[in-house]
């Protein structure tokens, strides 16, 4: 696997693919890999004749006051973890190669319908800082396909509006949770947790399960169903931010969809934890 920290490097490498009309899969990242983000790989790897991933922890996406600085880095392991699932190249670029005249006045993408609500609410121009980086992560790679994981149910919204709103022609694929065998979804933050917090935390997965089981079991009463939610979160030592039904494009729910998707974000101690659950009746 080659490992490319340069954008002339880059677009070089990706020239000689393309000459030779292989088809490139790309699967962006911030680095810290689990076994969700190398199943996003392992699949592209399925679908692409070159797989291409990135590890960027894009500072445009994270507030003052988020844990930008303590991220974990780990660009070794990912290195060998990406190898060996089949990975083509990894770009690793510097925040200087990505931005290089910084961020003051940077030409931004907005999904201004989906940006500012659920996590958008409590995290105002975070989902602007994602799309920004991955419509340059895009331009630089101009992949075949790209692939997102569902657990960040909102990001994956955004990304395919975005590129269905600019033309870009990118085929969005969107995989499934990956999750701890007590149903706690992966993620880089689970690390920060406390082993007394790790214990908690799959309450988070099992509380949305609950509120699907309500909605397949006739239920439509979506603000009682989400104070339920909350209240379950709370009594686990979590801080919700919100958990709400919504149809699958984030709309409000109505009482004859048939399908639905249940999302909540809360902090246990300093860590934020999000996850969602769809269900179709
Ligand atoms: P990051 O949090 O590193 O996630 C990279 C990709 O892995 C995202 O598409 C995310 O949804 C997916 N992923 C994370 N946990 C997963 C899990 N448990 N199961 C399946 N997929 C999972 O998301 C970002 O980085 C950034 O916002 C990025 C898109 C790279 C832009 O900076």
């Amino acid at each position: 696997m080659l490992t490319i920290h340069t954008i002339p490097e880059l677009r070089a490498q990706l020239a000689e693919w393309r000459r030779a009309g292989q088809r490139i899969a790309f699967v962006p990242t911030m680095g810290n890999l689990h076994r969700g983000h190398l199943e996003l790989a392992r699949r592209g790897r399925q679908m692409a004749d070159r797989v291409v991933s990135s590890v960027f922890v894009n500072p445009l996406q994270f507030g003052p006051n988020e844990d930008f600085g303590r991220y974990p880095r780990t660009l070794e392991q990912d290195k060998a973890a990406l190898a060996e699932v089949g990975a083509d190249l990894l770009f690793a670029p510097t925040a200087q190669e990505v931005y290089p005249r910084g961020m003051e006045g940077l030409a931004k993408v907005s999904v201004s319908s989906a940006s500012n609500i659920l996590c958008g609410h409590f995290r105002p121009g975070h989902f602007d800082g994602v799309a920004t980086v991955v419509s340059i992560l895009f331009n630089l790679v101009q992949p075949d396909a790209a692939l997102f994981g569902e657990k960040d149910y909102q990001q994956l919204f955004i990304i395919r509006r975005m590129v269905a709103d600019l033309h870009m022609p990118i085929d969005i694929i969107g995989i499934a949770t990956e999750r701890e065998p007590d149903g706690l979804a992966l993620s880089s933050r689970n690390q920060y947790l406390t082993e007394e917090q790790r214990q908690l935390a799959p309450e988070m997965y099992a509380t949305l399960r609950e509120v699907a089981d309500k909605l397949r079991a006739g239920r439509r009463d979506f603000p009682a169903l989400c104070y339920t939610g909350v209240k379950r979160l709370e009594a686990s030592h979590f801080r919700p931010q919100y958990l709400e039904v919504r149809a699958p494009d984030l709309s409000e729910p109505k009482r004859d969809s048939k399908e639905f998707v249940i999302l909540a974000a809360a902090y246990l101690g300093k860590t934020r934890l999000i996850d969602n659950v769809s269900l179709s009746i």
